[in-house]
């Protein structure tokens, strides 16, 4: 099978040296970590690696999956780099399995997928959770169209905050908001920022 054009727009994007969105991870992700219980992490579209590094540094047992092969290998050199292991997957969301009550975390920074895919995603998300597990989620909202600072151009996917709490059905939310935020990430994120933040729990 060919490659998809978004595919290929990915491996283009992670082919160079530099991390494009850094190798710190999303400031909101690093506020909320606490809140994770301990246990294993599965982080979503998770491109070089960023966040999944951070969270294997606190302990986790991570697996990041991304359709970008070239995205994974530099999350895997990132892990090494930081001396912490880390399970990458090369995967297509689109048919990739989450086993129901497996994890304690899914993480999901800036996966933007088209409608029919991302409810899917993260009705899977929301049955992969353990008792105690958490979701956390951000993402552009369709406001960020109105910005140049980062952000995909296609209205389908971009969504807001009453779409992703209809699409994680059974969790209890503890953090639900729309805001405008500076989120600089490498050269990838540039600023302002217009973003649904989603922090939600399977009850125990
Ligand atoms: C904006 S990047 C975010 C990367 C990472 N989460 C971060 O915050 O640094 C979006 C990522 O989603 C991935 N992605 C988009 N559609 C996907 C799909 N259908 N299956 C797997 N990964 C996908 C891309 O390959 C890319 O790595």
């Amino acid at each position: 099978m060919l490659p998809s054009p978004d595919l290929r727009f990915w491996d283009q994007r992670f082919a160079g040296a530099d991390y494009f969105y850094g190798t710190a991870p999303n400031d909101y992700l690093a506020a909320v970590a606490p809140r994770l219980p301990a246990g294993p992490v599965l982080c979503l579209a998770e491109g070089e690696g960023r966040n999944a590094v951070f969270l294997a540094t606190r302990g986790h047992a991570v697996t990041a999956v991304d359709q970008s092969a070239a995205g994974l290998a530099k999350a895997a050199a990132l892990a090494a780099a930081r001396g912490v292991p880390l399970t990458t997957t090369v995967a297509d969301l689109t048919d990739y399995p989450i086993a129901p009550g497996a994890w304690a975390g899914i993480v999901a920074i800036f996966m933007h997928l088209p409608p029919p895919l991302r409810t899917a995603v993260l009705a899977r998300a929301a049955a992969g959770l353990r008792p105690g597990g958490v979701f956390v989620l951000e993402c552009y909202t369709p406001a960020q169209l109105a910005r140049t600072t980062g952000g995909p151009r296609d209205p389908a996917l971009l969504a807001g905050l009453d779409e992703y709490r209809a699409a994680i059905p059974g969790l209890e939310v503890e953090i639900a908001r729309e805001l405008d935020r500076p989120a600089v990430e490498g050269t990838g994120h540039t600023g302002l920022a217009s973003v649904v933040q989603l922090l939600a729990r399977r009850p125990a």
